[in-house]
């Protein structure tokens, strides 16, 4: 689910769009599936048959061995819980348990017509981790622009999810904010220095696939 995360969804007031006949019977197999969740089009991709996003999709090879090769290298600390009896709550939402950092945490960037959600989970995630661990004393956006089109060569073309940080960890990052999101708002993070240089564009068409 990790690309799903990444494609920057902006929800708020868009306009109804038609729904592509065969994104239709998805949705309506996952109501009849009896999820407990509730499945809509997404105004952006609503009128493409499923699929139109794929192009959005850019993580590249086997990311579970690209994590285990890490780890052996010493590169990567797996996560062990410390109290592994500690009940799971039922809901946790970061941005409410970190208020200070709320703002970055909930700052879902758009990747527009870019395989590069490889560099946005990187950024985004370690923005929002460099918060919390400073308490809120470094909030500002790591640069998508910056490792999208520096950590690699392929860029919009996909690249594995460990890059980001490897890049991050050997050569740093420059800070990097967005153009308005797609409600044409202010993001609120001004004077950065490596802004996103793609603007949101609609997905191909499914004639254009
Ligand atoms: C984090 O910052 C807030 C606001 O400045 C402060 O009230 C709080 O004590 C700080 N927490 C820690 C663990 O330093």
């Amino acid at each position: 689910m990790l690309y799903i995360a990444t494609i920057a969804l902006a929800l708020a007031t868009q306009p109804e769009v038609e729904v592509h006949p065969e994104r239709q019977a998805q949705i309506d197999s996952v109501a009849k599936a009896g999820a407990k969740w509730v499945a809509k089009a997404h105004p952006r991709f609503a009128s493409f048959r499923p699929g139109a996003s794929m192009s959005l999709l850019g993580v590249k090879g086997d990311w579970a061995q690209d994590i285990r090769e890490h780890i052996a290298k010493g590169l990567v600390t797996p996560f062990v819980p410390q109290n592994a009896n500690m009940a799971i709550p039922e809901s946790f939402d970061s941005a409410t348990f970190w208020p200070q950092c709320s703002k970055s945490i909930g700052m879902i960037r758009d990747q527009s017509n870019c395989g590069c959600c490889w560099a946005f989970g990187g950024s985004e995630a370690a923005s929002d981790r460099m918060c919390i661990a400073t308490n809120a004393s470094m909030l500002f956006p790591l640069s998508d622009q910056d490792i999208c089109f520096n950590a690699n060569y392929n860029g919009c073309g996909g690249g594995q999810i460990s890059t980001p940080w490897t890049y991050i960890s050997s050569k740093g990052v420059v800070t990097g904010g967005l153009y308005k999101d797609s409600e044409g708002q202010d993001t609120g993070f001004k004077g950065m220095c490596s802004d996103f240089s793609l603007a949101p564009l609609p997905p191909p068409r499914p004639d254009q696939e």
